[in-house]
């Protein structure tokens, strides 16, 4: 079937349940170009794929990310993330887990001065965040791959995990569970499996005074801050309801 124009995108788009339907048929055709490329893209949203990954970018932080299918979806909550890594003094910033590299590259844009460094497991995400960011991209195992004369050095590790516990992945929206890959989302049994293998391992990463840090939710802030307390770290708090997100940091 051809869309002959946006109406018919809007139609179709409405018809499969997209609430933002006259909205997204405008980002779609503007990203399109063409009739038979708008037909693919519609085609693709209404099959349920996310927005931003059938338009190839995420307007997050103020900046554009380059997305691709398969690649975690930047949050906006996350922006609570990004806030409190400008805020941080110093200029080594690690984000590890960086999906897109979307919390590096708005930190970065923020401070131009960031030496900012980049991993993810999934050799997808790497492709993106390379996209994203250029130069410094790691595909490891967490700190696996790392220089090791990055040790003792990290002002700001940006770790956002995955953190959804497993039983809650059945409760996610149908977009993030068929779209994103099950290693951005699930952190096990209580959500706090790759967490707690992040802290455990960041003293020896952060320089003096550096500082973890990772979204969490709410149910998750006690046992959160007693990881971090375990490593040696001390923890803060951070929570903002507009954006309704809770960060927990861990200040060497
Ligand atoms: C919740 S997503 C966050 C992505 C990105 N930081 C963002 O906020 O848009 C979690 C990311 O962690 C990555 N990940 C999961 N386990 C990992 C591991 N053991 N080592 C490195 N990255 C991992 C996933 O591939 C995914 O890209």
């Amino acid at each position: 079937m051809m869309f002959v124009t946006e109406i018919e995108a809007v139609t179709t788009l409405r018809a499969a349940g997209c609430v933002f339907a006259e909205d997204e048929a405008a980002i779609l055709a503007a990203a399109a170009g063409s009739e038979d490329a708008l037909d693919s893209l519609v085609g693709r949203r209404a099959a349920g794929e996310p927005l931003e990954q059938v338009v190839g970018f995420a307007d997050f932080c103020g900046v554009r990310v380059k997305l691709r299918p398969g690649v975690f979806v930047p949050r906006v909550r996350s922006e609570l993330l990004v806030r409190a890594a400008v805020q941080r003094a110093g200029e080594v910033v690690l984000d590890l887990c960086c999906g897109s590299g979307a919390l590096g590259l708005a930190v970065r844009t923020q401070r131009p001065q960031t030496k900012l460094y980049a991993a993810d497991v999934d050799p997808v995400a790497v492709a993106c965040a390379r996209d994203n960011l250029g130069g410094n991209v790691f595909e490891s195992d967490l700190f696996d791959a790392l220089a090791g004369d990055l040790r003792g050095r990290v002002d700001v590790l940006l770790a956002n995990v995955p953190y959804v516990a497993t039983r809650h992945i059945p409760l996610l929206p149908a977009e993030a569970r068929d779209h994103e890959p099950a290693t951005a989302l699930d952190g096990g049994a209580d959500g706090l499996d790759v967490f707690r293998r992040v802290v455990t391992e960041a003293p020896a990463w952060l320089a003096p005074g550096g500082t973890l840090l990772s979204e969490i939710t709410e149910v998750q802030i006690g046992p959160a801050t007693s990881a971090v307390r375990a490593a040696g770290l001390t923890p803060e708090i951070t929570q903002d309801d507009d954006l309704e997100a809770t960060i927990v940091a861990g200040v060497r």
